[in-house]
């Protein structure tokens, strides 16, 4: 049968399906990756798109969720809705693909240290083969190197081999070589030396950074969203989609390598060079997230109690991953904790220094799951951590006019003695939403001038709160001044939401502190991690109870710890041995399984009272 054209305003990326296609399958094989927060169940109106065409009529989905007047606009719930004839599609611009990418914070681009290194380049200028001298090409590059002292190198894989010869007749037998101990992962021209590539894979975010391997220094650095957000905002959902359907798990599999492999090309093509001289790769991840990069099994990982397929670190050939570097090069990912806390976490604990001897600290990195870990000096496992469910709330999603952190993100809110709220925007740009730490910075302020009172609930007597049928919303734009020209609100239920994810966060961080026999006012530091952390304002936090108030206590953020992390054990054979101890020094608790967890959740769901 004929297939049908769909063409995706405004950048014009198509695909041709067959009729009867899903509008977010068609987006998926234009290369448009929305996040679709419930993972296209219809639930949470984030696929929200505008159509012009022949398309199924509404579902119950879709009538439960747009007005009448919108559904007469032509607009659809993409995970909702068939192609049905040649189709326009206009997709907001308050949504973001995964090809949108931004600058990494300055803070986190220090050079990297240097030890030991993994990887180490050697010039090497070899012989001509001629009829007298006909060794092969590795004989006879591995024999030269061989007559320099420094150099251990004694074979290569095939790839590294075809490569040598192939850059040989190139260079004229003048080439750089680079060696990881005794192998040879790669080669270039003369003068090229090697670079590497640190990765933080989030659930939402990627961030990379290329390191020139001779100096540490990063010379190139670049985020993304994660294209796996196209099927879920959580690790859970995508982790049950995959164990469910095995073919999508592949393909969520394939899309974080190949965006993976774009960074690689882009970040080499900002420096001029080539991937080829990538000779090594560390990567950090959750569980979950390096589980499906690797394509290892997912069921025992998806169903308490929780394991990892292997819980040690890795180091796999890039191309085996589909990755497309030097020949021979590596991926290294450090060991994991434990469930769902992996590696990320590990790199996590050794950017923030939390596993250096020193005082009782709190490390959180706030994400979708919000890692959290207590030191405790002088235990037999000084370093309690666990993964707090704090939803995916502070990345702006399941709110009603929620955003994620970019252009017209609301990301300051202040009310007026008048209670009159006046938003600061990211960019100055009109409001088109709340992000995280907008929602943060409205709730205390509702909560400071008593819109809401300490249990959450709006005060209904004033006038900017309104009431539509069972919905219950404080208006912190009208529609007439917003960029999408619908007010932009926090409802009752958005107020819940920030309740629970920080009752989540406040209740783990007092569990891991009562099983340590400590009390929060034994903590001498709050180190807040990852760039959510590191954005948002200390005292606005403490006044919602996000973080606990510790009178005395340091407070410090510390900007993304995991790519930190990440960075350091790139090429430091010192800082792979530090990853490599942390598990052994950590208690990895499973909340779920802890009583004294749910009884403190349901204690910390109120905000703090004045003087608290
Ligand atoms: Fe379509 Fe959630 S409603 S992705």
């Amino acid at each position: 049968p004929a297939k049908l054209n769909v063409v995706f305003k405004p950048s014009g990326q198509s695909a041709s399906v067959p009729r009867g296609t899903l509008i977010t399958e068609a987006m998926l094989q234009a290369g448009i990756f929305l996040p679709l927060d419930c993972g296209g169940k219809g639930t949470c109106g984030r696929c929200l798109v505008s159509v012009r065409g022949e398309v199924s009529p509404p579902n119950q989905a879709e009538e439960r969720l747009l007005d009448s007047e919108q559904l007469a606009g032509g607009w659809r719930l993409a995970c909702q809705t068939q192609v049905l004839g040649s189709l326009e599609v206009a997709v907001p611009d308050t949504h973001e693909s995964a090809d949108s990418s931004w600058r990494i914070d300055q803070g986190d681009l220090e050079p990297v240290p240097m030890g030991s290194p993994v990887i180490t380049a050697v010039e090497c200028q070899a012989p001509e083969p001629t009829l007298q001298d006909p060794r092969g090409d590795l004989r006879r590059v591995l024999e030269t190197l061989g007559e320099h002292e420094e150099s251990p190198a004694s074979r290569a894989d095939l790839a590294t081999a075809a490569g040598i010869t192939r850059a040989a007749r190139e260079h004229a037998w003048s080439l750089s070589l680079y060696q990881r101990g005794e192998e040879l992962v790669g080669v270039a021209g003369p003068g090229q030396g090697p670079l590497g590539l640190a990765v933080d894979l989030g659930s939402t975010k990627l961030a990379a950074y290329l390191v020139d391997l001779a100096t540490g220094e990063i010379i190139a650095s670049r985020g993304r969203l994660n294209p796996q957000v196209a099927f879920g905002a959580d690790v859970v959902t995508r982790l049950q989609l995959a164990i469910s359907q095995p073919k999508e798990g592949r393909r969520l599999t394939d899309l974080v390598r190949r965006a993976l492999n774009g960074l690689a090309q882009d970040l080499a093509a900002a420096v001029g060079a080539d991937t080829g001289r990538i000779a090594e790769m560390s990567l950090v991840g959750n569980s979950a997230m390096t589980h499906l990069l690797l394509g290892l099994p997912l069921e025992q990982l998806g169903a308490p109690p929780f394991v990892a397929c292997l819980d040690q670190a890795v180091d796999v050939k890039a191309r085996e991953l589909g990755l497309s570097l030097a020949p021979g090069a590596y991926v290294h990912l450090p060991p994991l904790v434990g469930g769902f806390v992996g590696a990320d976490n590990v790199a996590m604990i050794m950017g923030a220094d939390l596993d250096r001897p020193g005082p009782c600290r709190l490390g959180l990195d706030i994400g979708t799951n919000t890692e959290v870990v207590v030191t405790a000096p002088g235990h037999r496992h000084p370093l309690f951590i666990a993964s707090a469910p704090s939803g995916p709330t502070f990345e702006g999603a399941h709110l009603s006019s929620g955003m994620r952190a970019m252009t017209g993100a609301i990301s300051q809110v202040r009310l007026t003695a008048e209670q009159e709220p006046v938003c600061t925007t990211i960019d100055g740009s009109d409001p088109a939403g709340v992000c995280g730490s907008g929602i943060i910075d409205a709730v205390a302020e509702m909560l400071r001038a008593g819109v809401i009172n300490s249990r959450g609930h709006l005060d209904r007597s004033l006038p900017q709160v309104r009431r539509d049928g069972r919905n219950i919303s404080y208006v912190l734009v009208p529609a007439e001044r917003s960029a999408t020209g619908q007010d932009i609100v926090v409802t009752q239920a958005d107020i819940s939401q920030v309740q629970l994810a920080k009752a989540a966060i406040c209740a783990a961080a007092a569990t891991l502190l009562s099983l340590a026999g400590l009390e929060p006012s034994d903590l001498s530091e709050v180190v807040l991690a990852g760039s959510f952390g590191s954005h948002i304002d200390v005292d606005t936090a403490k006044r919602i109870g996000l973080i606990p108030a510790v009178a005395g206590a340091k407070y410090a953020q510390v900007g993304n710890a995991a790519g930190r992390g990440a960075q350091q054990v790139l090429n430091n054979l010192e800082a792979r041995q530090r990853a490599a101890e942390i598990p052994a020094k950590a208690r990895y608790v499973e909340l779920s399984g802890e009583p004294l967890f749910n009884t403190l959740f349901a204690r910390s769901l109120a905000f703090p009272e004045d003087g608290d």
